[in-house]
């Protein structure tokens, strides 16, 4: 008889057993990579946020939670990422992956997060949890030698280092808020500084801008890159492009709406490349209260959530939106709102036009009028990562 199979926190003695889980799922980790992925792992666990599946003794299914921030209509909200997804071969298929996510979850919500969001290997089992695409982490490929030749010779440049990490979060912060940007990740200063002390990471700062690229391959590739102005967008961008005698492509990680595809003269379109991330609210009233809304926008409508793995959601809600904030409350209003299950409310949160939720059986119910508002309070700026976990 097999053991009984129940939910665990990875202590530090189980490693290795998610060791041999995790080389089964994503292939050998080498000798040289196992010491710093003991040491990632010990602050997951030491923290509550490595959660796992034993069957007996023994760790058979594994997740760690990442504690984020993530940027939605300018303001930053507590998002737990999900990553390192692993069940042992023999177990699945039996419904130990679906096991572990629901803990995940409790202990996501058990820690406060309103959010959740996480890169799919495959998107059944999270879709099945309440999951539902949210954003891409899009890469874009220009000519390198006509990014030289975009100006901005007359802005002041300088060599950025671990001590710029706080201007840099200011610079981040500034943009983010104004741009109303969504889905992107915000990192804490302490990783920023330990990013730029990186000797293979090449960072440059203005007064009102920086960048961050390195070498990939034969090319050069742009982790970050924020300006405030076109004149300071136009410099740090040709001083990535002053490598153009050596490397032939510039790869950025970048917003679809970043400016610089209104600079550039060539894209290469070819080579776009868009990796999809998937959104969950956990909390909805505080998700919504976390988030900014563009200023002018006013909504209120009542809406039906349907949510089995998050009961505290389903039933009936109000929504108002105005002067750039949000509010959902419980409603006592009957007859025909929008109805949405968990999947319908992630994906609108994100941005997801109404007109998407309903094609694909997301949302049914309510009425033209309220879609229009919903499209215009939710959407914006499409939402972007820079980041992989
Ligand atoms: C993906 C993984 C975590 C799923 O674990 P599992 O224990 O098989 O999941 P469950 O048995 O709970 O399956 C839940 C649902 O997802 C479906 N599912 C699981 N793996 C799937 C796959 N590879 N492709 C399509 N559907 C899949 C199941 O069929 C089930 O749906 P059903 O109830 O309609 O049959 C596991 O296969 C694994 O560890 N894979 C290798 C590593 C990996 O890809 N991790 C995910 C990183 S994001």
């Amino acid at each position: 008889m097999t053991d009984a199979l129940r939910p665990v926190d990875i202590t530090e003695d189980q490693l290795d057993d998610v060791l041999r889980v995790r080389a089964r799922s994503f292939g050998p980790l080498p000798a040289s990579a196992r010491e710093e992925w003991r040491k990632d792992a010990v602050e997951f666990l030491e923290d509550g946020r490595y959660v796992g599946v034993a069957a007996g003794d023994e760790v058979v299914a594994a997740a760690r939670i990442w504690d984020f921030q993530q940027w939605w209509g300018g303001r930053q909200v507590p998002m737990a990422g999900i990553a390192s997804v692993v069940v042992s071969p023999e177990h699945r298929g039996r419904g130990v992956g679906s096991m572990l996510m629901r803990g995940v979850l409790q202990r996501s919500i058990e820690r406060g997060f309103p959010l959740t969001a996480l890169y799919p290997a495959t998107t059944v089992i999270y879709r099945k949890l309440g999951y539902e695409f949210g954003g891409g982490r899009y890469r874009f490929s220009f000519d390198t030698a006509d990014l030289r030749s975009l100006g901005g010779k007359e802005v002041r440049i300088r060599r950025a280092g671990p001590a710029d990490a706080g201007r840099l979060l200011e610079l981040v912060a500034q943009a983010h808020e104004s741009g109303r940007a969504n889905g992107v990740l915000g990192w804490p200063e302490a990783k920023v500084a330990e990013w730029l002390g990186d000797d293979d990471m090449f960072a440059y700062l203005a007064d009102d801008g920086f960048v961050v690229y390195n070498w990939h391959d034969q090319d050069l590739r742009v982790e970050e890159l924020i300006a405030l102005s076109d004149t300071t967008a136009r410099a740090l961008w040709s001083t990535v492009g002053s490598g153009s005698s050596t490397a032939r492509k510039v790869h950025a990680y970048i917003s679809p709406n970043d400016p610089v595809h209104l600079l550039a003269q060539r894209e290469a379109d070819k080579e776009t490349h868009v990796q999809h991330w998937m959104l969950r609210l956990l909390d909805a009233p505080a998700a919504v209260a976390a988030r900014g809304f563009a200023p002018g926008v006013t909504a209120e409508v009542d809406l039906e959530f349907d949510d089995p793995e998050v009961p505290a959601h389903s039933g009936r809600w109000h929504l108002s939106v105005a002067d750039g904030s949000g509010k959902l409350t419980p409603s006592e209003r009957t007859g025909d709102v929008l109805r949405l299950g968990s999947r319908g409310i992630s994906a609108l949160y994100a941005g997801t036009p109404l007109a998407a939720l309903r094609g694909s059986g997301l949302a049914s119910g309510g009425s033209a009028g309220d879609d229009g508002v919903l499209d215009t309070a939710f959407g914006g700026t499409p939402a972007y990562m820079l980041d992989f976990f």
